[in-house]
């Protein structure tokens, strides 16, 4: 371990970790992204002598880059954390990223820096489901792994770590409202464990071929950045809010198809007028396992195992670098 004069930085974004409710009993109704990066550090540097072998000789750096309830998180937000970790990551005595960031749109957040940010070095992100004044937050020990993967791990790309389990940001989706492990990589399987300051990888586990979109200093400004919905199919959808969308402008939709893509004769009518209008349709499932598989019935491209809030991401991207190469 070559740890000497290496850092790991912690960048805040808010969420739950750094929530605070009422009393130490309640842990489920407060108020996220209160405590900043600089407390939520000093609360796990704390446990410093129990700190495991690896871990020793880092150094901790922190920026608090936002500070945010996840459901509001935005792209200005995204277009600033992606280029706070690049600058970073171009520091040769930084070692690794953690960012701290809410659970609800988390999966969204990894998805989009796996795709803008090209390195090697490891960039963990984790979370808590209780608040950081509850009396068993979860925040502390998920920030103390997701420091010691930051520490121990390479070429992971960028991955989260919460109760213990590791994901890979490709497959990484929040399955539950308020459980502590509420995130699973359906049918990919987590990849791998952090259990007692050891890191365990699963031997099931394969990291996924990373494809890059775009560097982020070739993103255009955030206001610039394609608007692109998601539309669901259900039973009895209508179509009215796919025309009100293309009248206003949209410039792309992800259709959460209903099992492999399916959807409603009006729902794919208007799609396919949408798409005449210029509209870039891409194909997902609203089944959270799986992907969809193309057949000769699929008149609209399908992202690959991506579900719809990763496939708009990816299109938006997708879309950004149409731009650039005309
Ligand atoms: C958030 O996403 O910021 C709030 C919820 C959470 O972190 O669990």
């Amino acid at each position: 371990m070559q740890a000497k004069n290496q850092k790991i930085v912690v960048l805040g974004t808010g969420g739950t970790i750094a929530g605070v409710s009422a009393s130490a009993n309640e842990g489920l109704a407060y108020k996220a992204a209160q405590r900043g990066i600089d407390d939520l550090l000093e609360v796990a540097l704390g446990h410093q002598k129990h700190w495991p072998e690896a871990l020793s000789d880092y150094q901790f750096d922190s920026e608090q880059v936002a500070q945010l309830d996840s459901k509001d998180m935005d792209f200005e937000t995204w277009m600033h954390l992606a280029q706070r970790c690049e600058h970073w990551l171009s520091q040769s005595n930084v070692a690794g990223l953690v960012i701290t960031h809410g659970t609800d749109t988390l999966e969204e957040t990894a998805y989009f820096l796996s795709h803008v940010l090209s390195t090697a070095k490891p960039i963990v992100l984790t979370c808590a489901m209780r608040p950081a004044n509850f009396k068993d937050a979860d925040g502390p020990q998920n920030l103390r792994d997701a420091m010691l993967l930051a520490a121990t791990t390479h070429e992971l790309g960028v991955c989260l770590v919460a109760a213990g389990e590791i994901h890979h940001s490709q497959y990484v989706q929040k399955v539950h409202p308020t459980r502590l492990n509420a995130f699973d990589s359906g049918e990919t399987g987590m990849a791998g464990r952090v259990h007692n300051d050891r890191v365990e990888w699963l031997e099931s586990f394969n990291s996924p071929k990373m494809t890059d979109k775009l560097r982020v200093s070739q993103l255009p400004p955030a206001s610039k950045w394609p608007w692109v919905e998601i539309v669901m199919n259900h039973v009895n959808a209508s179509a009215l809010h796919i025309e009100a969308l293309v009248q206003a402008g949209v410039k792309g939709l992800v259709v959460a198809g209903t099992g492999n893509g399916s959807m409603s004769t009006k729902l794919k009518q208007s799609l396919v007028l949408a798409q005449k209008a210029g509209v870039q349709i891409r194909l997902s499932t609203r089944c959270n396992q799986g992907s969809v598989i193309p057949t000769e019935s699929h008149i609209f491209d399908a992202t690959s195992g991506l579900s719809p809030v990763k496939t708009r991401v990816a299109l938006m991207l997708d879309m950004m670098s149409q731009l650039q190469s005309h």
